[in-house]
């Protein structure tokens, strides 16, 4: 297989205490992007951090900065985000009445515009908004931590985005339980970017950061990539 995945380690389950250690330890071992999980406590039950943290990863990030957004409301925060340097930010589907308006509001900040989807969303939500989105995320735990299981029937949801999506410049990604095992399930149905905490993070730290390297090279490589 030729296609081009990305590898997108989720800062989630990185040393919060040594954060830009962290984000240069795995892009030196290989990370194509860095993923920035924002949590509210009220569209996810846990909370993580705001727009100043997010602007001091900024300056570490050589690749590309990934913020999902598990916020609602979120419409007054894309500004604060997207000065804090976001290349791609992320909102969710079920985050607010007006994702139009919204989708259409960050592109206008200059950041490229993602649409993530819950498991119990159907591709469906998203059918009138294709041409505002430059990436969908595809959720395949329930968003709020690190850690889950995969929940396999969402690999038939990235199928039938991937058609969706048809010939438009959309990247899918997936987020949620991506380990050497459900990666290859994902890129067969259609992925472009794997998004992994744990099995990026486990058992290493910066000091053992090569184990990071490992592990991004597991994933890689059993997604035929
Ligand atoms: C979950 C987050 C994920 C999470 C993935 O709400 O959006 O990015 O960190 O973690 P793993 O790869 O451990 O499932
Ligand atoms: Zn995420």
């Amino acid at each position: 297989m030729t296609r081009d995945i990305k590898i997108a380690p989720s800062i989630l389950s990185a040393d919060f205490a040594r954060i830009g250690e962290e984000i240069d330890a795995i892009e030196a071992q290989g990370a194509d992007w860095v993923h920035v999980d924002v949590m509210d406590g009220h569209f996810v039950p846990n909370l993580t951090f705001g727009p100043p943290i997010a602007a001091a990863m900024r300056p570490h990030i050589k690749t590309v900065m990934d913020v999902h957004l598990m916020i609602a409301p979120v419409d007054p925060y894309l500004e604060a985000f997207a000065k804090a340097g976001a290349d791609y930010l992320t909102i969710h589907a079920e985050a607010g009445p007006h994702l139009h308006r919204s989708l259409a509001a960050i592109r206008d900040l200059g950041c490229k515009a993602g649409v993530a989807l819950n498991p119990s969303t159907p591709a469906s939500a998203i059918q009138h908004v294709m041409d505002l989105v430059d990436l969908v995320l595809v959720m395949t735990v329930n968003p709020g931590f690190g850690g889950q299981s995969f929940i396999a029937p969402m690999v038939d949801k990235v199928a039938e985005v991937k058609q969706m999506i048809g010939d438009r410049d959309i990247l899918i990604e997936i987020d949620g339980g991506i380990t050497p095992t459900t990666a290859p399930l994902v890129v067969k149905a259609g992925a472009d970017v794997l998004v992994a905490g744990s099995a990026v993070f486990s058992g290493g730290t910066v000091e053992t950061a090569d184990i990071y390297g490992k592990n991004i090279a597991a994933i890689r490589k059993a997604a035929g990539v």
